[in-house]
């Protein structure tokens, strides 16, 4: 059986997309039209041309600047159910994103509004392409604790419509621990703890400790750089703690879609899954990174399986839905494509 065939037709989860990574230049213009802003490009493609990214800090800048487009509640759903639509073709059926409402916030759009938008997209998800998703609030960690305190509150009155909290943004001299009274409250409320730990950043292992120790978190976003330290592994292992990988993501860093590290990753019983991140920047959605990986490196069908099932497992869906979600992705049989 050709294992690509099977990575395209599997059914799939996600658990680390910035919904507002997935804004494509054809959407960032039409958004800048309807809105009446100018951009600094005149078409799509000069947008893409734009992207010049060679590490973390590179790609914030333009993210930050094309998020600019969102403004009303509209938008914010059309910016979900684009997603969702595209994610449908990807075959995922779960996931869940990220969104940065500090992006939005300090740009004068309300809280409700962007939540709202997105929610609406989410409902019509689920009854129009059966995408079942839980939403994951971001803090941006290069901004102050205070504002990410203010954004839990503000989070409050829609409790039902998040699942967790997330960290993301520059995380050059913004450890975990600045947020660490921020992740306890949030944990009270009974929001689910992820952080990002971004690949190759200043004090990498530091800060993973930091998420196991202080803020004990129920999963890591990235994580690559647990394998320079074996005590850590074994920590994250033990755990049953997700990592969400990013390969192409990875790759704009490293020059390198960390297959190795992937692979050994699932060797060392840790429980690595593969995302997109921001595809509609990094040109790659879920297939894609799947597909991007076979043909880096050699992997086999188990380990896509593992890999494919490792997101049900780790993802924060009952029980009962992950089991189901995980006996259909492994009865899973792919149909033989049709010949054009
Ligand atoms: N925000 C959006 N995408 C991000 C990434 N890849 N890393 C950190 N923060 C982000
Ligand atoms: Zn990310």
């Amino acid at each position: 059986m050709n294992l690509e065939t099977y990575i395209r037709q599997m059914p799939k989860a996600e658990l680390h997309v910035h919904l507002e990574g997935t804004l494509e230049p054809e959407h960032i213009f039409a958004l800048a039209a309807r809105n009446n802003i100018e951009l600094p490009y005149k078409t799509p493609g000069e947008v893409v041309q734009a992207y010049d990214f060679h590490d973390l800090p590179s790609f914030l800048t333009i993210y930050y600047a094309a998020m600019g487009v969102l403004q009303t509640e509209q938008d914010f759903y059309e910016l979900a159910y684009h997603y969702f639509q595209r994610a449908h073709a990807d075959n995922i059926v779960y996931v869940e994103p990220f969104f940065d409402p500090q992006g939005h916030t300090s740009r004068g759009v309300p809280f409700k509004v962007i939540i709202t938008g997105i929610h609406r997209a989410q409902v019509d998800a689920k009854a129009n392409l059966g995408i079942e998703s839980n939403l994951i609030m971001c803090f941006l960690r290069d901004l102050s604790a205070e504002s990410a305190m203010e954004h839990l509150e503000l989070s409050r009155p829609f409790r039902d419509w998040i699942i967790g909290v997330g960290l993301d943004s520059d995380e050059k001299d913004n450890p975990p621990v600045k947020f660490a009274r921020v992740f306890e409250q949030a944990r009270k409320i009974g929001y689910k703890l992820t952080m990002h730990c971004d690949v190759n950043q200043l004090d990498i292992v530091d800060h993973l400790w930091q998420c196991l120790n202080e803020i004990k978190v129920d999963r890591i976003d990235h994580g690559i750089n647990s394998l320079e330290d074996e005590r850590l592994c074994e920590e994250i292992a033990r755990r049953g703690l997700g990592l969400t990988v990013c390969p192409v993501s990875n790759r704009f860093v490293v020059q390198s879609l960390t297959s190795a590290e992937i692979k050994l990753m699932l060797a060392k019983g840790m429980k690595a899954t593969i995302n997109s991140d921001d595809p509609g920047y990094f040109r790659a959605y879920l297939t894609d990174n799947f597909l991007a990986l076979i043909d880096e490196a050699e992997f086999t069908l188990e380990e896509i399986i593992t890999l494919n099932t490792n997101a049900f497992e780790v993802s924060w869906l009952d029980d009962k839905s992950k089991t189901a979600h995980i006996e259909r992705a492994r009865d899973f049989k792919p149909v033989a494509p049709r010949a054009v």
